[in-house]
């Protein structure tokens, strides 16, 4: 797929479709007024289009060979337009025109009121949900129908088009990481292991040209340095549990320092305590936190961002088995805390306390984040639509909402009140991995995730159960979102300032 930025004046310009959005209600405005000259605009605006989100009209010329298609397409009410309104509306257009065979649709940025989206913003967005409207998964399948359109063009009227056009190249740039994030997650869990998770880590540090550095621990150095909570995660599984980092460094002096740990349970089946057999193929997406962190390392030496970060995965599979640990053990976490399992279903905070107090001792982050497949409390929540965020420190959890905002990975914030740590402590143990109640469940995982986390490291959880695989939403196909990708890219951008 071919993503470009289009200039020039609207009368000469040549592709073979052509779309205009518009908002509800609204005439033509300035040079879209040319279009009526070869298109049968005045019916089609006073009668079958109304501009409501998502609408779609084609239209055919009546005779310019340049521009022989017109698509209007609804962006709904003026007023309530919004970069995450962009997402659905570009984002499904892409999925509508990805199998038309088209060599290229040139998609006008539409001009919005002062007090609407910045321009660059919904440039970025636009690239975003465009590339990412394209992707689809078909690996697996014997007669793959493929994308049929080649190209997609922004096309920015009377603005000052540099600035737009990188910010959507960014944008393109960001929908990659995401798409990558997306193949990782749809993978089954017999081809992606730990070890593959940490050879894709390896291939990307490769393919870096030396800006991205990686480095994997297995299971031997995951027992001498103690990171205890890993090991006994992944202890009932065939498969080699793993501890994944991959460092980018910015080449700048003084350059803050972010964290990004992401989840990497490449199967959960919940060990001892079995999940119940409905559903339980989805939980291959357990590593999409994991699938973020690499689809943001897979397009960071492209994108160049001005802060040094580390992307810290750990990885395991959770299986039932003879050698599994089992409800009752005390085990030991890598920050030295006591843990009293109650649920081995309960597995993720249990790698990643490890995980966190790994990247705080060898990284000293200005900030820390972490993306996980937590809980399923959170759709009880939340739903598909935004993913919680709970954190040691106001103001890294309000980046994070804010860097939601931005980028359409939108967060909603729980409170990690005291009167939630008192409910993972145990009494044979420091503490419990699991309640007796299902209360409050994506708190007290995130109040266990507190427990290995210095109070002086500015931290932020962010649970995306709920948000990283959709089963219909708008701007998506039914599957994996890559959702945290385009938060991270936003916040390196705050951090960078
Ligand atoms: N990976 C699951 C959480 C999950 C559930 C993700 C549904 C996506 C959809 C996690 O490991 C888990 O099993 N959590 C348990 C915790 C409980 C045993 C305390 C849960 O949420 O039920
Ligand atoms: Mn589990
Ligand atoms: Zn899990």
């Amino acid at each position: 797929m071919d993503f470009r930025v289009r200039k020039g004046a609207l009368a000469s310009l040549k592709a073979d479709l052509y779309v205009l959005g518009l908002f509800k209600g609204e005439a033509l405005n300035g040079e879209a007024e040319q279009l009526t000259a070869h298109f049968p605009l005045a019916e089609a605006l006073k009668g079958n289009f109304k501009g409501n989100k998502g609408e779609q009209l084609l239209l055919l010329s009546a005779g310019a060979r340049t521009l022989p298609r017109l698509l209007l397409l609804g962006l709904g009410e003026r007023a309530k337009f919004s970069l995450k309104v962009a997402t659905e509306v570009y984002g499904g257009l892409a999925i509508s025109l990805k199998e038309r065979e088209l060599k290229e649709a040139v998609v006008e940025l539409p001009l919005v009121d002062e007090d609407g989206p910045v321009p660059a913003d919904l440039a970025l967005v636009m690239g975003r949900a465009l590339a990412a409207g394209t992707w689809n998964f078909e690996r697996y399948k014997s007669k793959p129908k493929g994308v049929a359109l080649k190209g997609l063009s922004l096309r920015a009227s009377d603005q000052p088009a540099k600035a737009l056009g990188d910010a959507f190249l960014k944008g393109v740039l960001v929908g990659e990481g995401v798409n990558h994030a997306r193949n990782l997650a749809q993978e089954p869990g017999n081809s992606i292991t730990p070890g593959a998770l940490a050879a894709e880590a390896q291939a990307i540090a490769k393919a870096s040209g030396g800006t991205v550095k990686v480095k994997v621990m297995g299971e031997a150095q995951l027992q001498k340095m103690g990171a205890g909570g890993i090991l006994a995660v992944g202890q009932g599984s065939k498969e080699e549990s793993r501890l994944i980092a991959l460092e980018y460094r910015s080449g700048r002096k003084d350059a803050r320092r972010l964290a990004f740990i992401g989840k990497g349970i490449t199967f959960d089946s919940g060990g001892i305590s079995l999940k119940p057999g409905a559903s339980m193929e989805d939980m291959k997406y357990d590593m999409s936190g994991a699938a973020a962190v690499l689809g943001l390392f897979h397009i960071i030496s492209r994108l160049k961002p001005g802060v040094d970060v580390m992307g810290v995965i750990p990885s395991a599979e959770n299986m039932p088995d003879g050698g599994s640990y089992k409800p009752g053990d005390i085990i030991r976490l890598l920050c030295g805390k006591t843990v009293e399992i109650v649920n081995t279903d309960a597995e993720g905070r249990l790698l990643l306390c490890d995980a966190l107090t790994w990247a705080e001792r060898t990284f000293q982050p200005d900030g820390m984040v972490d993306f996980a497949t937590l809980t399923g409390a959170v759709l009880i929540c939340l739903g598909h639509e935004m993913s919680a965020v709970l954190g040691n420190d106001p103001a890294m959890v309000e980046a994070v909402v804010d860097a939601g905002s931005r980028s359409g990975d939108v967060c909603w914030p729980l409170p990690l009140a005291e009167d939630y740590k008192a409910m993972v402590k145990s009494t044979v143990a420091d503490i419990r991995n699991s309640t007796n109640t299902r209360d409050a469940g994506t708190i007290t995982a995130a109040c266990f995730l507190n427990e290995a986390v210095g109070e002086e490291t500015p931290w932020a959880h962010v649970d995306i159960a709920g948000t990283a695989w959709v089963p219909k939403k708008g701007g998506y196909v039914p599957g994996p979102t890559g959702v945290g990708v385009h938060l991270m890219v936003d916040l390196m951008g705050t951090f960078a300032e």
